[in-house]
């Protein structure tokens, strides 16, 4: 019941009337209510708040001793995202605490309840910033310098000057309960699963200047036209991506000056690659780099390829996935693997033994307004958060 009020107070917030979809950059009003709304549900079960200059949360059950289990998500979207992806990693945790307490669980060791700005990277371009900053993965002095799409600098709206979590010193497990991205769950006929992996993936800026030049006078010959060059390069990634069996997304793309009659001067991209293994993820984005530059060579203009947010494959703790996969009313959960990121990789690849349970998406569509998970699946997956953190809480 706490879940589904929870959701309902969460609908409206960063919603787009027209796509049904959400909008919740880090730092923005939409962002900021939500996190004050996570703040005042945490003060109305009593849970202890910490936050830190950039607007990551943990909120604290205090009880027994040692280290503690962490679960929690994030609560920022991607631009005209789903309503799932993060929130209801949120507010299953906070509806998890509260199934625990009617059971009468007393925690042997604290539970915290994380959450994590800028998980998307919708905003300065990295993925999972938050959890980054906050693990000591990326340092203040470094993401100070990021810059959203207006230029804005991230020091400019955040005050990260004291970040310093500890967390792989406090914390003895992670455990971030997720919509399903893909179609996994849905295939199997599951409402819940637990995440074996990530795969390696990574964010890479290409761009090809040229000569902006009129568009009726000058000759199709006689052109440097950096919109050639994107457009092979864009079709070639999605080639290269289907021969390997890997995947390759152009998805944002900004044009100088951006008028209808000229050439343009540059063309901006960015190319979201994502493998089974890092070796094919470097052979993947090199094939990728090497055709559009041959192209660039043919078109007369240049290109330069920057790397903005790599994150390298992630294996998750195979015991804790077992030991919380095993033994349910109606079998095992699968274990599946992932290519979407998460703040789970994040921790996991700072030392921390960390699980991910998946709630099944009947839709398999995310990162957009058609993401979608059944009201009697998200209550499925607050019991399966809550039977997970009380075998870990014992
Ligand atoms: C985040 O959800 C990502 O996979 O990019
Ligand atoms: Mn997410
Ligand atoms: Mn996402």
């Amino acid at each position: 019941m706490s879940f589904e009020r929870m959701w309902r107070d969460l609908a409206p917030v960063g919603r787009d009337a027209r796509s049904g979809g959400y909008f919740r950059q880090p730092w923005t009003t939409p962002e900021t209510e939500l996190r004050a709304w996570f703040a005042e549900e945490c003060a109305a079960r009593g849970l202890e708040l910490e936050t830190d200059g950039l607007g990551n949360q943990v909120a604290w059950w205090r009880s027994g001793e040692g280290r503690a289990v962490l679960t929690g998500s994030h609560l920022d979207s991607v631009l005209d995202g789903g309503a799932y992806d993060g929130p209801l990693g949120v507010a299953s945790a906070l509806a998890a605490v509260d199934e625990l307490r009617e059971r009468g669980v007393t925690p042997a060791r604290p539970l915290g309840i994380g959450v994590f700005v800028e998980e998307e990277g919708s905003r300065f371009g990295r993925a999972c910033l938050g959890s980054r900053l906050a693990v000591g993965a990326t340092t203040w002095e470094e993401a100070r310098e990021l810059r959203d799409r207006d230029g804005v600098a991230l020091g400019d709206v955040a005050d990260g000057a004291d970040l310093d979590w500890r967390l792989a010193e406090r914390v003895g497990c992670f455990v971030e309960l997720h919509v399903e991205q893909g179609r996994d769950l849905v295939d199997r006929n599951a409402a819940i699963g637990v995440a074996s992996g990530i795969w390696p993936h990574g964010r890479y800026r290409f761009d090809v200047t040229g000569q902006a030049n009129h568009a009726g006078t000058t000759r199709m010959e006689d052109r440097e036209d950096p919109m050639l060059t994107f457009a092979m390069t864009a079709l070639a990634a999605n080639k290269q991506a289907r021969l390997a069996g890997q995947r390759a997304t152009f998805g944002r793309l900004d044009v100088a000056p951006n008028g209808t009659n000229a050439v343009p001067s540059r063309v901006t991209a960015w190319l979201d690659a994502r493998c089974d293994t890092a070796e094919a993820l470097e052979e993947l984005v090199g094939e990728i780099t090497r055709l559009g530059t041959e192209r660039a060579g043919r078109d007369g203009t240049a290109l330069t390829v920057t790397a903005e947010s790599v994150s390298g494959t992630v294996d998750f703790d195979p015991d804790l996935a077992r030991r919380l996969a095993a033994d349910h009313e109606g079998g095992d959960w699968p274990i599946i693997p992932t290519a979407a990121g998460h703040d789970a990789g994040i921790l996991s690849a700072a030392g921390i033994p960390t699980a991910m349970i998946f709630v099944r998406n009947p839709t398999g569509v995310s990162h957009s307004p058609e993401e979608h998970a059944e009201t009697a699946d998200c209550l499925a997956g607050v019991h399966a958060l809550a039977d997970s953190l009380e075998r870990l809480l014992a």
